[in-house]
């Protein structure tokens, strides 16, 4: 008997012996995205309600409980008790660390019978994501009733399928603030994301206070990409240090890039006397990689980072510094410096500015990052990290695994969230008139692998991550249209094995998804429904002449 039979055979059992008469509605993986490793559907079901008590054990698995406490009660208005294990009375949601439930650290188990909810994970953060797939479920089954859920019996095993499930917000050529930020880490909780990358620096603005060197804020602040003289806009340490809580609550380290030696120019603007390379529009664009003092600053700035930022990583950029380094060869000083080490051209010593920066970091005792310009430079694969992103150029991801760089996956191509996700929009980039529709970025990262990373060395790839840069989205509803729902595909291409990946069963589990950004106020591109509505007036590419990108 197939599982809609049996329901319907069981509804029928419970409303003649007096017990619930509705049924669950059946949705593909019970609603949840990205979608579980393993589920199996049983005959029971469970009524979530007001009378419902949430059990766990004190210590670790608190925090989980807690946080499914409160948002049942944010969205259905219910106050459930919370109670130690072992003094259950009723039906209940029960929150269980146990030290060998599941073989990977943010993995779950998550059970519902007809009288109980069992949630069991080895780790807080694997409770927590039992939590969102609870709570999926339960926002897939919503009616307009707000006295009760029922929720289909089912038996879930879950964990990821990639370390690394990132996103990336550039603040620096638009400023959002916090309360964007932390609207965008709910969402990236709710679809298990764990990395936020957050580009705090770039030609148009320098987002972070760094109080050895306030003019980086006070001068470099004080632009975005349509204006070069806003009020200054930017994080105070104690924003930064609340926002970084805030991740960590949700299980999201924060990762920020510092860019250099490219793509400097709010900084150069600050401190001129680091700067050299660029002209014209580009003028600034490179920190001067000759001078000592240029690396002191660099060295001073990223400490007070590392200070801020207790995650395991730093990101240097390293990007498209051709921009800027073809004026290197008009400074004395920098011809004589690329000649002592034994350099004859710019990019050598690009290479040497962006191995020097890493060993910084590294000998600061964290993780260096970089764009994939970083293979070229050589930095040292043992503890440097590199971002894909260059997708007409596959021989670097090549060399990249085949050289045993860790990498992660975040091709323009299907990746880039700035890129327009359909073909009546005006405002947002293509590559060769292709964009990146829903379908697409779902469609990732498989073939990718397949085609470009050499056999055996497939572990090298730790993960994806999707991109918005923000040239041509001047705010917050823009931001979050851009973002939402395609993020969520590229959730399930982080989280969800390839075997188990179906777009008709995504599309499928996407209208609860919506309704939930909805419930939150989040604007939105729909597919079901495709509207150009939140396009930005007066601003549009279409004006800009992007240049090259080498
Ligand atoms: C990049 O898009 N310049 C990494």
């Amino acid at each position: 008997m197939n599982i809609v039979k049996k329901l319907i055979v069981l509804t029928a059992l419970l409303s003649a012996a007096g017990h619930v008469t509705a049924q669950p509605k059946m949705i593909p993986n019970a609603g949840i995205i990205p979608a579980p490793v393993k589920i199996e559907f049983n005959s029971r079901q469970f009524l979530l309600g007001q009378r419902t008590e949430i059990v766990c054990q004190p210590g670790e698995a608190k925090p989980a409980a807690t946080f499914l406490r409160e948002e049942l009660k944010v969205r259905k208005g219910w106050d459930l008790p919370l109670v130690r294990l072992g003094k259950v009375g009723g039906s209940c949601i029960s929150l269980e660390l146990d030290s060998h439930p599941n073989d990977s650290p943010e993995g779950y188990l998550l059970k519902v019978t007809a009288d109980r909810v069992t949630l069991r994970a080895a780790s807080a953060a694997g409770l927590f994501y039992g939590v969102q797939s609870l709570l999926q479920m339960v926002a897939a089954q919503s009616g307009t009733n707000l006295a009760s859920v029922i929720l289909p019996g089912v038996s879930i095993t879950d964990a990821p399928r990639f370390e690394w499930r990132g996103f990336l917000l550039d603040e620096s050529d638009h400023f959002y603030g916090k309360q964007t930020v932390e609207e965008i880490l709910d969402l990236m909780a709710s679809l298990k994301l764990n990395r936020f990358h957050w580009h705090l620096t770039d030609d148009y603005g320098w987002r972070v206070e760094i109080k050895s060197y306030p003019k980086l804020t006070q001068i470099g602040a004080s632009r975005n990409f349509e204006h070069t003289n806003t009020p200054p806009q930017f994080y105070t340490t104690a924003d930064i240090r609340e926002i970084v809580e805030y991740a960590q609550q949700r299980h999201i380290v924060i990762v920020p890039e510092i860019d250099m030696p490219g793509h400097a120019t709010a900084a150069t603007m600050a401190y001129p006397e680091f700067g050299e390379g660029g002209t014209g529009h580009w003028a600034g664009f490179t920190f001067h990689p000759a001078k000592p003092e240029t690396y002191d600053f660099l060295k001073n700035v990223l400490r007070e980072i590392c200070d801020l930022f207790p995650g395991k990583y730093i990101h240097l950029g390293g990007d498209e510094v051709w921009f800027g380094n073809r004026q290197w060869t008009n400074d004395p000083t920098i011809v004589k410096f690329t000649r002592d080490l034994g350099y004859t051209n710019s990019v050598q010593l690009e290479g040497y500015f962006n191995r020097r920066m890493a060993r910084v970091v590294h000998e600061l005792g964290r993780t260096p990052l970089g764009w994939d310009e970083l293979v070229a430079a050589d930095a040292d694969p043992k503890y440097t990290g590199v971002f894909w992103w260059r997708q007409d150029k596959t021989n670097i991801l090549t060399e990249a695994a085949a050289r045993d760089y860790h990498v992660v996956l975040c091709p323009r191509l299907p990746t880039y969230l700035n890129y327009v996700q359909d073909d009546f929009e005006k405002v947002g980039r293509r590559w060769k008139k292709i964009f990146n529709s829903i379908d697409r970025v779902y469609d990732f990262p498989d073939k990718i692998i397949a085609d470009n990373v050499p056999a055996g060395k497939e572990k090298n790839i730790i993960g994806v991550e999707g991109c918005l840069w923000t040239e041509f989205v001047p705010d917050r509803n823009r931001a979050h249209y851009m973002i939402f729902p395609r993020i969520a595909a590229i959730a399930e291409g982080a989280w969800t094995p390839a075997k188990r990946k179906s777009e008709a069963d995504f599309m499928a589990r996407l209208p609860a998804f919506l309704r939930e950004l909805d419930r939150r106020q989040i604007p939105h591109y729909d597919p079901f429904n495709p509207l150009p509505s939140l396009e930005p007036a007066g601003c549009t590419n279409q004006d800009y002449k992007l240049p090259p990108t080498e």
